[in-house]
């Protein structure tokens, strides 16, 4: 059934997280918590969206503009209660058809739940409708009060409660749906007349009951859902729950995560069927790994794309693609623009950015490449320094294919290395070295002959030495 308006309330201060950021804003799983709660509502495509901000509107504003072009934000100056929040999302115009409120902080809460409810709400054709659940500690939250029948008859919140109501363990999820007519005439009748003196939307449910309308309050089969964050300790909590749906998704779907509890992937990142996640592995942003691919333990991939097959050990990567059969690590850190080739190879402690290797070239051990490009086939032997900075402008060094860079070539860019071409090791390299070539740039050796006989007389190597001319002798 067409849902006509959703109001999302996040107009308030969020005091308890202590942050210069808006509460609304904080992050699981790589989106806002505001975000978490649009993302559930768009599924239910409502023809009108609101958003009512207040803390840190201009920063809630931005980020809105991001995540959901389409939502009209409402502007709340002063905190008057959710009540008065609500006036000012419907002041503009009179809704008709059904309007679904809810908070901005309850990133639990999943579409599917939402639509099960306003559809009962729907096909019922109740004024209103409170989604419940029942809370062991129900403390903090508004509590529902049902008559003899069962029928719910008001809701009183935790600071105007009584002793008596206090131990009601159903609570008011703060998800509603009502007739937007029906709620248009409720809101003017709100009063502060209560503990917070502050307009309470929970007020409008008793105001229609007494008016002689159909109230519905059904309770939601998991209560983690309605969970709220207010403070860090229930963002970390909230997040882990999150994490774990994720986590079971993925693994549902094909994947492989040996320990869920240390595996922590972004709502909006991809994983295909036969992947397998090592712990302490973190995936980020748009990532997307490919079948077959093994990432982890204790890596972390932040807008990446991971082709088939491709394995990641122990490495830190960024805006980077890894192609089919490539192997990545251990202890690697691949920063934004890195490309490597299929069945290639950036081994330990190398660092990228900027640069793309070829199909099957290699960096296997202890280099710098930046600012780079690296044909097929070609190997930087360990230690390589792609020296793509002068103190003031960043570089291009190109290697073309079936190169042989030697052990620690420096390469002072710009410079080019032409195909199937060779440095020394130890060299460094200034000028282009043309295809088919090798580029020798070091002083030649001399020996200074029993040196350390004279200069170090007595020393444990002076005696290893003249043990070693005894032998020679003999
Ligand atoms: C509210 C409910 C309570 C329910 C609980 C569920 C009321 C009076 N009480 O209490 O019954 O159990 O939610 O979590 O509604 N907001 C505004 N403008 C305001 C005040 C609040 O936009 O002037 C927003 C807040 O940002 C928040 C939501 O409304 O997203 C709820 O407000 P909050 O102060 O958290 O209400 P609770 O005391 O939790
Ligand atoms: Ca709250």
């Amino acid at each position: 059934m067409a849902l006509q308006t959703a109001i999302v309330l996040a107009a308030g201060e969020g005091t308890r997280m202590k942050s210069s950021l808006p509460k609304v804003l904080h992050e699981i799983a790589g989106r806002s918590l505001l975000g978490h709660v649009l993302h559930a509502v768009n599924q239910l495509q409502p023809n009108d969206l609101r958003v009512v901000v207040g803390a840190g509107s201009e920063e809630v504003i931005a980020h809105l503009a991001q995540i959901a072009p389409k939502a009209t934000t409402i502007f709340q100056e002063t905190r008057g209660g959710t009540g008065h929040a609500a006036q000012l999302a419907l002041a503009d115009k009179a809704s008709k058809g059904t309007v679904l409120i809810l908070a901005g902080d309850t990133p639990l809460l999943t579409a599917d739940s939402l639509k099960q409810f306003v559809d009962m709400h729907s096909q019922g054709k109740f004024a209103a409708s409170v989604l419940t659940a029942e809370h062991s500690d129900p403390t903090g939250y508004g509590r529902i009060i049902r008559d003899d029948n069962d029928e719910l008859l008001r809701i009183v919140e935790e600071k105007d409660a009584s002793e008596n109501e206090k131990y009601i363990f159903e609570i008011n999820s703060g998800v509603y749906a009502f007739d937007g007519e029906k709620l248009g005439a409720a809101l003017g009748k709100l009063t502060s007349s209560n503990a917070q003196g502050e307009l309470y939307l929970t007020d409008v449910i008793g105001i229609l009951k007494s008016a002689g309308e159909s109230i519905a309050a059904v309770v939601i089969e998991d209560f983690t859902e309605t969970l709220g964050v207010n403070d860090r300790v229930q963002l970390a909590e909230s997040a882990a729950m999150i994490r774990d749906r994720i986590n079971e998704h993925w693994m549902r779907s094909g994947v492989t995560i040996i320990d869920p509890t240390t595996t922590w992937i972004d709502s909006t990142v991809q994983l295909a069927q036969d992947v397998t996640v090592h712990p302490g592995t973190a995936l980020f942003g748009k990532t997307t790994v490919a079948s077959g691919a093994v990432i982890g333990p204790r890596s972390t991939l932040t807008d990446c794309e991971v082709k088939a097959g491709a394995q990641v050990l122990e490495s830190i990567a960024v805006e980077t693609v890894i192609g089919e059969g490539a192997t990545v690590g251990p202890f690697t850190y691949l920063r934004a623009g890195t490309q490597l080739g299929d069945l290639s190879k950036a081994g330990a402690f190398v660092e990228m950015k900027k640069a793309s290797l070829g199909t099957g070239s290699k960096v296997p051990h202890l280099s710098y490449v930046g600012d780079a490009t690296i044909g097929d086939g070609s190997n930087i032997g360990a230690a390589t320094i792609f020296v793509n900075y002068d103190g003031v402008e960043k570089h291009h060094t190109t290697i073309g294919d079936h190169v042989r860079i030697g052990s620690d070539t420096m390469l002072v860019a710009p410079v080019t290395v032409g195909d199937g071409a060779y440095t020394a090791a130890g060299s460094v390299i200034t000028e282009d070295v043309p295809a088919g070539a090798i580029g020798i740039s070091r002083s030649e050796q001399r020996n200074v002959l029993d040196w350390v006989l004279r200069k170090r007389k007595g020393s444990k190597s002076a005696q290893a030495a003249e043990a070693s001319s005894g032998k020679k002798k003999k």
